[in-house]
C-alpha cells in the first residue's frame, strides 16, 4: 500500500506546491518512531529522490517534528508541549540539549484509547470526534479508575473498566466519563510539568488536540495558573509532511549532515534520544 502510493503522493505534493523536483533543495523523511515496514518505504523513497536528483538527505524524528512545527506556528518561546495522538502521549519540554519527556503513557496512546473504546461501544472509527460530541451531552459521571503513576499515565485499565460497564450504563455518560478521566489525568501531569519548569506556555498538538473537551480542560488549567494555551491549526497537529520537511530545514540550517548509511530507520527512537543543537 505504502509502496504503491509513494510516487503519487510525491507527485501530488509537487503539483500542489507548483514546484519541480529541481526546485527542491533538501529531502527529509521520518526515521522513527513508527512501524518499521512503513518507515522503510518513506526511507527508500527519500533516498531514491536524494540520490537521483543529487540533493542532501536528512532523516528526522517524528515526535520532535511535531514539536518543532507546533513551536514555529504558535511562535512559542519556552513552552511545555503536550503531544497527544493515536500512538503517542507525551509531555515534552526542552532542557539542556534535549527535548525531555516529563511524562508519557506507559501503555497505549490517548487517541488509541478513544478509538478502541469507541469500537467496543459500536460508534465507528475514528471515535474521537464522536466521543467529543457525547462529552458535552452527558448528564452523569460514572466512576472509573484514575491512573497516574508519578508523571506517567496508564490507560488500559481505564478502558477495560469502561468496557465492562457497556450495556449497564448510559452510552453517552460512559463515553463522557472515559474521556473526562483520561483527559483529567493528562491535564494533571501537564500542570505539574508547567509548575516544575515554571513555564507559562502550553502547546497542545497531535490529533487529539482537535478535541474541544481537551482544549477546554487545558485552557481552564492554564488560566488558573497564568499560563497560555497555544494550539496550532489542525492540519499541522495531525501527522503531516510539512512537519518532517520543516524539521529537516531546521536541522540542515544547524549544520547537521547525514550520509546515506547514516539514514537507517530507527522505529523505536525516542523524543529524548535526539541531540538538539538548534535551540
Ligand atoms: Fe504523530
Amino acid at each position: 500500500m505504502h509502496y504503491s502510493n509513494a510516487r503519487l503522493v510525491i507527485e501530488e505534493a509537487l503539483q500542489k506546491a507548483n514546484l519541480k523536483i529541481k526546485d527542491i533543495d533538501l529531502i527529509s523523511f521520518s526515521i522513527g518512531p513508527g512501524l518499521g515496514p512503513c518507515l522503510q518505504v518513506g526511507a527508500v523513497a527519500a533516498r531514491a529522490l536524494a540520490l537521483g536528483n543529487k540533493k542532501p538527505l536528512i532523516g528526522v524524528n517524528h515526535c520532535v517534528a511535531h514539536v518543532e512545527i507546533a513551536k514555529k506556528i504558535t511562535n512559542a518561546k519556552e513552552a511545555i508541549f503536550v503531544y497527544a495522538s493515536g500512538a503517542n502521549t507525551q509531555i515534552i519540554g526542552y532542557e539542556s540539549g534535549k527535548y525531555r519527556v516529563y511524562g508519557e503513557t506507559l501503555d497505549i496512546g490517548i487517541g488509541n484509547l478513544l478509538d478502541s473504546f469507541g469500537r467496543s461501544l459500536g460508534i465507528g472509527f475514528p471515535a474521537g470526534p464522536k466521543i467529543d460530541e457525547m462529552y458535552f451531552q452527558a448528564k452523569n459521571y460514572i466512576e472509573l479508575p484514575y491512573s497516574v503513576k508519578g508523571m506517567d499515565l496508564v490507560f488500559a485499565g481505564l478502558e477495560t473498566a469502561a468496557e465492562r460497564k457497556i450495556g449497564k450504563a448510559d452510552k453517552t455518560d460512559l463515553a463522557y466519563s472515559l474521556m473526562h478521566t483520561a483527559f483529567a489525568e493528562l491535564t494533571e501531569v501537564s500542570e505539574r510539568a508547567l509548575a516544575h519548569t515554571e513555564r507559562k506556555e502550553l502547546v497542545l498538538t497531535g490529533g487529539v488536540a482537535a478535541s474541544k473537551a481537551l482544549r477546554k480542560m487545558m485552557d481552564e488549567m492554564c488560566n488558573a495558573r497564568g499560563a497560555k494555551l497555544l494550539v496550532p491549526p489542525f492540519g499541522v497537529c495531525t501527522d503531516n509532511g510539512a512537519m518532517i520537511s520543516w524539521l529537516g530545514i531546521v536541522e540542515h540550517k544547524a549544520g547537521i549532515k547525514q550520509e546515506i548509511l547514516e539514514t537507517r530507520i530507527l522505529p523505536r527512537q525516542r523524543t529524548d534520544n535526539v541531540e538538539i543543537t538548534w535551540v
